[in-house]
């Protein structure tokens, strides 16, 4: 890796107050820009347009500096090439499922900010091992959840995580209150169904929802400089 990767982790700091990124996945990307003003109009401040539909890339064009205040993600980049088609459509950030060198590498070679994917202690080894102190926990629910980040917080106070998968209204808080939760994301604020059938009102319900039981936590979570080995 020949640049400086950017960590991703400072895009959700500024969510502070609404640490919710709605993962969305989108079929027609006619939906992009109501889609997000709805999501605006809830109080959420962050969308990650997930690369899992032919219509996500439009969809992110037409979303780049569209709706103000709106922080736009590429999600589900799993390939190189991806993260340099996305850089290009002027993403604040990437997410991707996993934690690879590769990605990690185009990512800084881009000068785009990246939030790669761990499930487990080596992953995040590895990933910190590339300057990586923000990562996406995926899929947390079928990984262990919030006693897997507990057990996380542990060896890595140095590390930060942003759950996804699995997470919905009613375990959203707990996710929230760990020290190493950044943010938690997640399609229940707008289901890919909702989507389809523009269910733009319901989608703002829920939207605004999630801010009211985020808002008490503070997603600026403070972390130790040090990693564990060193104290
Ligand atoms: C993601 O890519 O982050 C997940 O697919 C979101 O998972 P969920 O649909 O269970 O919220």
């Amino acid at each position: 890796m020949t640049s400086e990767f950017l960590d991703a982790g400072g895009f959700l700091d500024e969510l502070k107050g609404a640490p919710v990124v709605a993962v969305v996945v989108i079929d027609d990307a006619d939906a992009a820009v109501p889609l997000a003003n709805a999501l605006a109009a809830g109080g959420v401040r962050a969308v990650e347009v997930t690369l899992r539909t032919p219509a996500a890339w439009d969809a992110i064009e037409r979303l780049v500096g569209s709706v103000e205040g709106m922080t736009v993600a590429a999600g589900t980049v799993t390939r190189p090439e991806d993260v340099i088609r996305v850089s290009k459509l002027g993403v604040d950030f990437a997410v991707s499922p996993g934690c690879t060198p590769q990605v990690v590498a185009a990512a800084a070679d881009a000068g785009l900010p990246l939030l790669p994917g761990v499930a487990t202690p080596t992953e995040t080894m590895l990933g910190r091992e590339l300057g990586v102190r923000t990562f996406k926990f995926f899929p947390a629910a079928q990984i262990g959840g919030t006693k897997m980040l507990g057990a996380l917080a542990e060896l890595f106070p140095d590390v930060r995580f942003c759950p996804t998968g699995g997470i919905d209204a009613d375990n959203a808080p707990a996710y929230l209150e760990l020290r190493n939760v950044a943010a938690v994301g997640g399609s229940w604020l707008a289901p890919r169904e909702l989507i389809r059938s523009k269910a733009w009102q319901e989608i703002e319900q829920r939207a605004a929802a999630a801010v009211r039981l985020s808002e008490t936590y503070d997603a600026a979570v403070s972390l130790d400089s040090s990693p564990a080995s060193s104290m």
